[in-house]
């Protein structure tokens, strides 16, 4: 079916510029009526409570909120998976469709900026990242919200950046609860992790043959993820505007795809990530290592002027909110965690600071 969850530089959403491509039966998600597309920057601003985002690994000992989590979790899952877009299995399939080339940005969208014809859309490996996954767990935690009936709701973040955190937060290791998935690495769920493997991985930290060294190479390897200083490095090169994806910045290629590759199962590939419950809180975490490199950290998201930043920023796509309504919304409008409502709790000091290795 033709859909319109996305568009890539100026293009106005109501232009096919997106089409899902399934071949093979897969339903894909945003399947609606243009004419039903509501703007994000027409809604008015969240207007409940600051949804407080909180240490996966700590809000453990709060039974009232892990109680609540499971049930929203649990309450998505039990909602019509093919016609319900807030169901769990069709959050999940938003992620599949939008990094296993179900959707193409067509050579209508692409003439004005690139040369070749039509390409496949995957929100991996350039500086659509950070923003499309925001906008993502931004409405999966929404519907949360709304189906627990609790507007402050907010996701856990797994905080991988801390010592503590560095291990399958234990909500998520328990074989009753909704935040459960069985096809883990076994090796894995409860150890400690390790950051210097896969794409971002530097020969030159110390081999470990202990716990603790492994986290003093974590907290090395964030450090260098976080320690950019231009956008392009931060964020990756650009997928509008003639940037060719596949240049991944430091945010996705360091710590971001270990724990998907350490986690395994779901989490180790792409298209299935989402069906993982721990992914929405690992993607928490990326979230706030962009939040903290714009604010701790100081640094600027600018991209270039022109087909450099403009055209990030004004990139958009549609999610269904919690009310099941498309939005569309832009990258300008989540550049600014306080609009759109949330924030991240701080409990411990930011060890990898001073981690220059
Ligand atoms: Cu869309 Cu962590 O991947």
């Amino acid at each position: 079916p033709d859909s319109v969850p996305a568009t890539c530089v100026t293009v106005p959403v109501t232009d096919k510029v997106i089409r899902c491509v399934s071949a093979d039966g897969f339903q894909c998600p945003g399947v609606y009526r243009p004419e039903d597309v509501v703007d994000f920057s027409a809604l008015p601003p969240p207007n409940g409570p600051l949804r407080v985002r909180r240490p996966a690994h700590l809000v453990g000992a709060d039974a009232e909120y892990v109680r609540k989590y499971e049930a929203g979790v649990q309450m998505m899952r039990d909602l019509d998976a093919s016609g319900d877009p807030r169901s769990f299995k069709s959050q999940a399939a938003i992620h599949e469709a939008y990094c296993n080339f179900h959707y193409k940005v067509t050579a209508a969208a692409v003439a004005a900026t690139r040369t070749a014809g039509a390409i496949d859309l995957d929100v991996h490996f350039s500086s659509i990242f950070a923003p499309w996954h925001r906008m993502y767990i931004y409405f999966f935690e929404r519907i949360i919200g709304e189906l627990i009936g609790d507007s402050a709701f907010a996701l856990p973040y797994w905080n991988w950046d801390a010592p503590d955190g560095m291990m399958l937060p234990p909500i998520f290791n328990n074989a009753s609860s909704p935040l459960y998935d069985a096809n883990r690495d076994p090796a894995h769920v409860n150890a400690v992790m390790d950051l210097n493997k896969g794409p971002g991985a530097e020969n030159d930290l110390p081999l470990c043959t202990d716990d603790a060294c492994v986290k003093e190479n974590n907290l090395s390897v964030i450090y260098r993820q976080m320690a950019v200083d231009t956008a392009l490095q931060f964020h990756g090169n650009k997928f509008c505007a003639g940037g060719t994806p596949g240049s991944p910045g430091s945010l996705e290629n360091a710590a971001h795809t270990a724990v998907h590759i350490w986690v395994g199962g779901n989490m180790g590939v792409l298209g299935t990530a989402g069906h993982d419950p721990v992914f929405y809180s690992h993607h928490a975490n990326v979230d706030r290592m962009w939040h903290l490199w714009t604010t701790a950290l100081g640094n600027d998201d600018f991209l270039g002027t022109g087909t450099g930043g403009d055209d990030w920023r004004d990139t958009s796509f549609v999610f269904y909110d919690e009310k099941r309504r498309p939005v569309h919304i832009s990258v300008r409008d989540v550049l600014d965690a306080g609009r759109l409502g949330y924030t991240y709790e701080e409990k411990e000091t930011l060890e990898w600071l001073d981690k220059r290795p």
